[in-house]
């Protein structure tokens, strides 16, 4: 196959992961918090900035994502050559480990759509959600069965330019247009860092950001986001409050044998999934939500309608495409790891934390989330969770992870955006292996 012909999502300008746009607001939030930082991480690792550092800081501070020196996920195509000064950056959830099954399995999920496909902004008319590729839907489903870990007999499926454009498009599909006051959209703390700004950010009359869902006192009406494994402590979730005219959005996004045990398949009003962490193509921008109510699956297909007006054909075949290779490759009898994805990211993850837990066992300054065993119903056995992130904290007297992390040249997002203590950092386990290596490296060295 003539890969040169799906060259849809490589231009490296075109291609921004929410996360990324995500950092960029932060870091003019840490330019301003800079001076106070670089001395709290001077104390805690005892050492000095010269000049060039400093200079290298205020690079830092920009994020120059195409700077060679920082990690990042734009190299895709060529493997990274890092050299050992090289800033590593895992402050994005960017699933570019994955990288390597897909490398092996190029040939089966390539696809080639001539000039004359996929013209018409319609995909299916009779549908509920008008611009969703048959497809793509039947895929979808089969892959659901498969894993066992979501229901999705008598559910509409609507897709969307990745679960990102869903959760928007929940938000205006569950709040009543004529209310005196916009609806409060919560989420226990630690919450995903990109809930409060998504909600916020266009001031909408609809809804906004009501903070941490634990505290949250109001007997008004409330969106509540259940993430479930969570991000980005990696736990698992159920709602916390459950008052009276309260609504549920689920966001399953790590709900995937690579990450945690498939206990039973996930029963909910309105559940998100994304192709970026299920099969790890996040520059495809597609994701899916799976709702039970006819009405909030319509008015969820009319935000979409009037935001993008539909959703792009062509990556929809792509991720049917992607999907079915996951789902044979586990269906086929024969055939090892090369060809099961699902056993291929348990493996990696389960590897990359083990070397990670035994970093921070012979630390005397970080801690991590404990994980239960549980009976995973997709490998038929006992499994530990892997979550995407690490969730580290600092013990003791560090007061700022992130700044501790920094000054060693390891970018992470620190637990204030998450709505939780700066000794905690978010580090993502999802870069490719020589990241993840230099990361551990680092890590063992910091006393
Ligand atoms: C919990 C959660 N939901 C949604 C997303 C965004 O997914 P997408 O790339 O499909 O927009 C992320 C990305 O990191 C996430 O962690």
């Amino acid at each position: 196959m003539e890969e040169g012909k799906m060259k849809m999502t490589g231009d490296r300008d075109t291609c921004f992961e929410r996360e990324e746009c995500e950092s960029f607001i932060f870091e003019k939030r840490r330019e301003e918090e800079e001076e106070s930082t670089q001395e709290e991480a001077e104390g805690s690792s005892g050492r000095r900035y010269g000049a060039e550092e400093k200079q290298e800081e205020e690079r830092m501070g920009s994020l120059d994502l195409t700077d060679p020196r920082i990690s990042s996920g734009r190299t895709a195509g060529a493997r990274t050559r890092l050299t050992p000064d090289a800033v590593i950056n895992l402050d994005h959830g960017d699933p570019t480990m994955f990288e390597a099954f897909w490398r092996e399995n190029g040939d089966k999920s390539t696809i080639v759509i001539p000039g004359w496909q996929t013209m018409s902004y319609f995909s299916d008319v009779g549908n509920v959600c008008w611009f969703l590729e048959p497809e793509f839907a039947e895929e979808i489903k089969k892959l659901h069965r498969l894993v066992g870990n979501a229901e999705t007999r008598g559910r509409h499926v609507v897709v969307g330019t990745g679960s990102t454009q869903l959760f928007q498009a929940a938000l205006y599909a569950l709040s009543p247009p004529e209310a005196a006051e916009p609806m409060s959209v919560v989420c226990a703390v630690p919450y995903y860092s990109s809930y409060p700004l998504i909600t916020d950010f266009l001031k909408s009359g609809l809804y906004k950001w009501g903070g941490d869902a634990c505290t949250f006192k109001s007997d008004t009406p409330y969106i509540e986001m259940v993430t479930s494994p969570n991000n980005p402590d990696g736990h698992i979730r159920q709602s916390v409050i459950n008052m009276e005219g309260g609504k549920t959005v689920h966001d399953l996004a790590y709900y995937w044998p690579q990450y945690t045990p498939i206990t039973e398949p996930a029963d909910h009003d309105i559940m998100l999934f994304t192709v970026s962490k299920s099969t790890g193509h996040a520059g495809i921008r597609i994701g899916w939500a799976l709702v039970k109510d006819s009405e909030v699956a319509k008015k969820m297909t009319k935000f979409i309608e009037v935001n993008t007006i539909g959703v792009s054909k062509d990556s929809q075949l792509r991720s049917a495409n992607i999907l079915r290779t996951v789902r044979e490759g586990h269906e086929a009898s024969l055939g090892g790891e090369t060809d099961k994805f699902f056993d291929f990211g348990r493996r990696l993850m389960t590897e990359r934390w083990n070397k990670l837990r035994e970093v921070v066992k012979h630390s005397s300054i970080f801690s991590l989330p404990e994980f239960p065993l549980d009976y995973c119903n997709f490998v038929g056995d006992m499994c530990t969770s892997n979550p995407a992130f690490a969730w580290l904290k600092c013990e003791g007297e560090v007061k700022d992870c992130e700044a501790l992390l920094k000054s060693h040249k390891i970018l992470t997002r620190s637990g204030k955006n998450f709505g939780e203590d700066p000794k905690y950092v978010r580090i993502s386990m999802l870069d490719r292996d020589e990241v993840f290596a230099l990361f551990i490296e680092r890590l063992s060295n910091i006393n």
